[in-house]
């Protein structure tokens, strides 16, 4: 799939501990299993869409710790350009403590590192990574100024602005002006809004009439709708499958939604492939395990 983007956003490395159910204040647990994860929903984002055929470049920052090469190494290995990757001394890279219960839900407890340190002037002497790209993909796991820097630069250079408000936050009417494409969950797209009406449809036309060109919420099990000013909501079905992990499947969808855009793939086409992502994303262990490459997404498409 041709295209390019521009991810601007965090890498982190996932500590994941799996049990039957989330402990209570004051608890203590036993795990069935502790395993290690590639993450951070920059990282895996810029590989979901690279696993689609789209030519990522990745902005973000690592940091001195033993993770950083890993993250760098695995951004290579899928073809990302790391040319501004930058590392941070005395600083350890990004870190995510994860549960993840049977039910395949998760909580993530973050420990930004070295994400916490990517500054606006990093994002400038990054401006050339955006010419040519088709849009640029942000998240909310790096600095706020900084992924108001990226918007502009982006704009700047003619790339549609993507953004995914996670961690869930309320955002400033200056950066959701710059906004093309906000992809969110129900509790994402209410948490950015000061008054939220806490029903999706309501709240994502409330974020369009701040200046986003169209917002896409995703709803889990019961599929994503997309809504843009003056037109009809359009509905996207969730693929289903047996979940196990969902850790990741948020960020398998906004890649996969990124690289049908880039490569100039019809809406209704690209929210498809999007959720046929975000489905695959949720049968496997791990955020990087489970981003689909391209084959089993195309498998999917066709037997539905
Ligand atoms: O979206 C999932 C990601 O959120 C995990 O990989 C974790 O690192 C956190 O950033």
């Amino acid at each position: 799939m041709a295209g390019t983007i521009v991810v601007v956003g965090s890498l982190n490395m996932d500590l994941v501990m799996r049990v039957d159910r989330f402990p209570k204040a004051g608890e203590t647990r036993r795990a069935h299993t502790f395993e290690t994860f590639i993450g951070g929903k920059g990282l895996n984002q810029a590989i979901a869409a690279a696993r689609q055929g789209c030519r990522v470049r990745l902005i973000g920052r690592v940091g001195s710790d033993s993770f950083a090469e890993t993250l760098r190494a695995v951004a290579r290995r899928e073809g990302i350009e790391d040319r501004w990757l930058l590392n941070t001394p005395n600083m350890p890279s990004g870190v995510a403590n994860i549960v993840v219960e049977r039910s395949a839900e998760n909580f993530i407890l973050l420990a930004e590192g070295a994400n916490g340190a990517l500054k606006p002037a990093d994002v400038e002497a990054a401006r050339a990574a955006f010419a040519g790209a088709q849009l640029a993909l942000m998240q909310l796991e790096v600095p706020l100024e900084s992924v108001l820097t990226a918007a502009r630069l982006a704009r700047q250079a003619g790339a549609q602005v993507v953004l995914v408000p996670a961690p869930a936050r309320p955002l400033p009417a200056e950066l959701l002006a710059q906004v093309d494409i906000l992809v969110a969950n129900r509790d994402e797209i209410s948490a950015i809004l000061s008054e939220a009406a806490h029903e999706p449809e309501i709240d994502a036309r409330r974020v369009l009439r701040a200046g986003v060109g169209m917002v896409v919420v995703t709803l889990g099990a019961r599929g994503a709708f997309c809504v843009r000013a003056n037109q009809p909501m359009r509905s996207v079905p969730a693929f289903t499958v047996h979940a196990m992990d969902t850790t990741g499947a948020g960020d398998a969808f906004v890649g996969g939604l990124v690289a049908a855009l880039a490569a100039a793939e019809p809406l209704e086409a690209a929210l498809r492939r999007a959720a046929a992502c975000g489905a695959l994303a949720c049968t496997v262990m791990g955020a990087e395990p489970s981003l689909p490459r391209r084959e089993a997404v195309e498998a999917l498409l066709h037997r539905a």
